[in-house]
């Protein structure tokens, strides 16, 4: 009688918890909610900016849920203390001492903000510092805050005492003027030094403990010292000091050192001991999303940690302390750092320059800081059963591809990317690679477009995110609404009004379709985080440090004009468990590549290239595109030979194959790859694919970057295509297309900026007929299972005929149908919102009041005399009498208007009609048009810049005019009015109604 026993051991470890909330996979069991309606963990959350944690926790409670109510799936709230002092201090009023990060204020501020998430059904990502997360209060002897290095002759602890033999120096101009950027003063010059080969020695120990050491060097040469020496930066991530120093809160907060595990654990026992008692903890593991950290902006002489030349020795076998002067140029923050590149810089005098001890500093570093992500990673795991999201490397010297894998959802951004597809791809690639369920965006700062950034161009934002491989954004921002400090209305201004956005219900389109954005995002972040995402080629990539401005690396246009699709990988991703080539494809659980690019610009490293010829043997097609790749040069170049060895042997084996520039894509065509969504087009599209075996759907998502154009999109699936619509939620079958055996091919008409989503599912509709062809008079169309199609058909001059899939030929008349007609005789009614008269009461949303203005024609209100400085709301009505008068007839109406910049919604006899998508607007008001007059009312938010512009000689926050700060950073002039309101001409087009039989 076992059996039973060892069947409730089994059902006991089924009900181990499964501990998905750990799992980072795309396999990952998550609740997703619906398309139509996506779990808030799939909806895009605000990047909360919480002043300090001093202010009202009602209002800031009911920010988020105000945030919830419109869309949103919650906030990451960041406490945000002036950029950490780094724009302006305290303002007057403010105590950062008391109302610190980690304080009992703080505490009880966090379990506020938790609570409202709570109560709405919402969850919540939280920096683990203030500012951007990158450490905490400390006592300032603790080792585990930022180190330096710092050549010369300096204070600290020696590490190295290095001589070399110098064969010439020179001044170098870097060409900047001294100007300040936000970082501090940019350097001028540096000193250039070429150093014998041979000749570097490291004498650290032979320094006696009073720092004195006797050394000889031959005559006739010229010798350097060169020493090293290590610190506590002290480099604060909130810049705070109340001159106290009784308390940690007193020195602000310490950023901590990123390169050893040891700065993680600064920040887990800080919240350990702060953040966690009393409710928090239970509370997070509750609604809790991510951990998380910013990009990373930290500054240094040379990025280091003391464990450095351990870890260096491990990794490479020899000693990193004699070759320190080859590190000592571009190893800060190459970003925020850049015109402080370090005040001289070493080559040797060998081939190649001692670029390999550069390149292997640079690896160690990837080494140090994978110890750091790993560690928060885990603490974040196991201490809170969530999961870790950070912003990985790009800035610091290193090669962001290889660590990108260390968190659960790394996160890229909108700004730095430039929304440059190529720099998504990159940082797409190793995250599908490596299985990642999520990847996220800081999305939509933009500089100089605060309360100025148009709905529509954020969303061509996110949506060339999504084409990189994005699936999840953070939205730049959300203000708190509240009084603070020093702070005028329209309230608390990140940045001080220096970057987009600022968004909260003071901005007319919060409650007037700035939702309908957020569904939109929601709804294609649920599709996006569904399934594995399927890439047709992978582009080899390697570089030390990446380029913070991420310029696009594969510059030919035959993949993309193929419709073929592609992401990055380093060969420092090769040593992850799926980097596997299986059936002919690499990563074949995830993106299952089909063929391996590898550029003439990009460099081979030996373990890579060994990678690549084990990959071609297992059957993957490797491409070498423009000729052969260059050397990855490592320690003293001495891999060299066997590196361009074996990419001679790999030219010679079997599936690799050598083209010319640009005629990569013609190689994938003869070798029989194609792309998986081949789109043939008139203007610029991109796709992606996903395959969801789970919810048994596939889809396609086609992006249309630029003019409206029109083409096919042809898919391989013997699936039946659906159109998702992310703008409503709904789905029906594709009526237009053909199939030629496996393939699908649609025809596709796009506006600027517009995207379609083409579902694949199992089962045919009913009926299975589908038409092949398409009359330009059937405008739309509506499916019900119980009655197949039912076209809509719009006036035309002749009959015009559909062919059904099965040949056959259907006649549509349209002869008899109502001309379309524009309407006209518009009457705005201009609601304005304005500031208080007491400009210091944040609290009023606005002080409104109308003017109403008759339109001849729809032009933007800069060209309204009297609404050129106006922000608010434009309600645009007109009336039509319906049925249309004369002998033809219709069964409904669309209505189509122009492009909308903003946000637009529309009402019929004060019936809200469905959400319209921005890029092409047209929406069937079939169901809300009555017999005789009926009013159509559009409701048209604008941005809130052409006001606040007007005032803005009167606008602080947090103490700081508006204007001190844009001109502290160069503009002397603010940005101009930009247009508003509806632009354009509105048509009315009747339809009748054919069923399709
Ligand atoms: C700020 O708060 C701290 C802690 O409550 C207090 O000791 C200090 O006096 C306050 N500073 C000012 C300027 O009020």
């Amino acid at each position: 009688m076992r059996t039973p026993a060892i069947s409730f051991l089994s059902l006991l470890l089924l009900w181990q918890p499964a501990r998905a909330d750990i799992n980072d996979q795309t396999s990952a069991k998550v609740d997703r909610g619906t398309f139509d309606d996506p779990a808030a963990r799939l909806r895009p959350r605000f990047r909360y900016w919480l002043p300090d944690a001093g202010v009202d926790v009602q209002t800031v409670q009911d920010n988020i849920k105000s945030a919830g109510a419109i869309g949103a799936g919650g906030v990451e709230f960041l406490p945000f203390y002036n950029y950490g002092g780094q724009l302006s201090p305290e303002p007057t009023g403010a105590n950062w001492t008391k109302d610190g990060f980690g304080t009992p204020t703080f505490h009880k501020m966090f379990l506020g903000a938790l609570e409202a998430h709570k109560e709405a059904g919402l969850v919540m990502d939280f920096p683990l510092g203030p500012n951007q997360g990158q450490g905490v209060p400390a006592d300032p002897s603790d080792e585990g805050l930022q180190w330096d290095l710092i050549p010369g002759w300096g204070a600290g602890e020696l590490v190295a005492l290095v001589s070399a033999e110098v064969l010439s120096t020179k001044n170098v101009s870097l060409g900047t003027s001294s100007g300040t950027s936000l970082f501090g003063a940019a350097q001028t010059s540096y000193l250039s030094l070429v150093l014998k080969n041979g000749t570097l020695v490291d004498w650290g120990q032979n320094v006696s403990s009073t720092g004195h050491v006797s050394l000889r060097f031959p005559s006739g040469s010229s010798h350097r010292l060169f020493a090293f020496y290590q610190f506590l930066t002290h480099e604060k991530n909130l810049e705070y000091s109340s001159g106290n120093a009784k308390t940690i809160w007193d020195n602000g907060s310490y950023v901590v050192d990123h390169y050893s595990a040891r700065g993680a654990q600064v920040v887990a026992k800080f919240w350990e001991r702060y953040i966690l008692p009393d409710g928090v903890k239970e509370l997070l593991m509750e609604v809790g999303n991510y951990g998380w950290e910013d990009s990373v902006e930290i500054r240094s002489n040379i990025s280091w940690t003391p464990s450095l030349p351990e870890v260096f020795q491990s990794k490479y076998g020899y000693d990193l302390k004699p070759f320190l002067p080859l590190i000592t140029f571009k190893d800060n923050n190459i970003n925020v750092q850049s015109t402080n590149p370090g005040q001289f810089y070493c080559v040797l005098d060998t081939p190649d320059q001692g670029l390999g001890y550069f390149n292997d500093f640079r690896g160690a570093l990837v080494a140090g800081y994978r110890s750091y992500l790993e560690e928060l990673t885990r603490w974040v795991n196991r201490e809170l059963n969530l999961q870790m999201s950070a912003q990985v490397s790009y800035n610091l010297p290193m090669d962001m591809e290889a660590n990108i894998p260390f968190v659960n959802a790394p996160e890229c951004e909108s700004l730095q990317f430039e929304s440059n597809i190529d720099g998504y791809r990159q940082f797409s690639g190793p995250a599908n690679l490596a299985g990642k369920r999520v990847i996220s965006n800081e999305m939509g700062a933009v500089m100089m477009k605060a309360y100025n950034l148009p709905h529509s161009e954020l969303l061509g934002y996110i949506n060339r995110a999504v084409i990189g491989g994005v699936n999840q954004v953070v939205l730049h921002g959300q203000s708190y609404t509240g009084d603070y400090y020093g702070t005028t209305w329209p309230g608390y201004t990140a940045f001080v009004y220096l970057f987009s956005e600022l968004y909260s219900d003071k901005q007319p389109s919060w409650g007037h379709g700035f939702g309908d954005v957020l569904n939109y995002t929601a709804r294609v972040q649920y599709l996006q985080q569904s399934g594995v995402p399927r890439t047709d080629v992978v582009i080899y990539n390697k570089v030390s440090g990446t380029n913070p401005n991420f310029p696009t690396l594969y510059s030919s246009n035959d993949l993309i004009d193929a419709g073929y699709t592609y992401t990055y990988v380093s060969p420092d991703n090769f040593a992850l468990p799926q980097a596997q080539v299986k059936d002919n494809v690499f990563g074949s659980d995830g993106p299952a590549y089909k063929a391996m690019v590898i550029t003439s610009s990009s460099n081979l490293t030996l373990e890579g290239v060994h990678y690549i010829q084990k990959y071609a043997r297992a059957g993957l097609p490797v491409i070498l595109s423009g000729g052969d790749p260059g050397v990855y040069t490592t320690h003293d170049s001495r891999d060299t030979p066997a590196i361009k060895q074996a990419i001679q042997a790999l030219k010679q084996s079997r599936n690799v194959y050598s083209v010319s520039t640009g005629k990569v894509a013609a190689k994938l065509q003869t070798l029989g790859i194609k792309p998986q969504v081949a789109l043939q087009t008139d203007g610029t599209w991109y796709s992606t694919w996903r395959e969801d075996v789970q919810n048994g759907m596939d889809h396609a998502f086609v992006f249309c970057d630029g003019n409206a154009s029109t083409g096919t999109v042809s898919i391989a699936s013997s699936k039946t295509p659906i159109f998702l619509d992310p703008w409503t939620g709904q789905k029906k079958p594709v009526l237009e297309y053909t199939r030629h055996g496996n393939q699908v091919i649609i025809p596709l008409s796009l506006a600027a900026n517009q995207t379609v989503v083409i579902g694949f599912i199992e089962g045919a509709p009913k009926p299975v007929q589908h038409a092949t062809q398409l009359p330009s008079s059937v405008l739309g169309y509506d499916y019900s299972q119980e009655s197949g199609f039912e076209l809509y058909v719009s006036a035309s001059k002749d009959r015009q005929s559909l062919i059904l899939s099965n040949g056959k030929s259907v006649s549509i008349s349209g002869t008899n149908v109502s001309e379309p007609s524009k309407l006209s005789n518009w009457t705005l009614t201009a609601e304005h919102w304005e500031a208080p008269s007491n400009i210091s009461d944040v609290d009023t949303v606005a002080a409104k009041h109308n003017t109403t203005h008759d339109l001849s024609s729809l032009v933007s209100w800069t060209e309204i005399e009297a609404l050129r400085n106006v922000s608010g709301l434009g309600y645009y009505s007109t009336s039509i009498s319906w049925p249309p008068t004369g002998h033809r007839s219709a069964d409904g109406a669309y209505l189509i208007l122009p492009a909308i910049s903003h946000a637009a919604r529309i009402y019929v006899n004060g019936q809200k009609v469905p959400p319209i998508d921005f890029s092409a607007p047209r929406v069937d008001l079939g169901q809300y048009l009555k017999k005789g007059s009926n009013q159509i009312t559009v409701v048209v938010p604008t941005t809130m810049w052409n006001y606040i512009r007007s005032i803005a000689g009167e606008i602080e926050t947090a103490d700081v005019p508006l204007q001190l700060l844009m001109s502290a950073v160069g503009y002397t002039t603010l940005p101009s009015v930009t247009d508003n309101g509806l632009i354009g001409t509105v048509t009315l087009v009747p339809y009748v109604k054919v069923h399709l039989e």
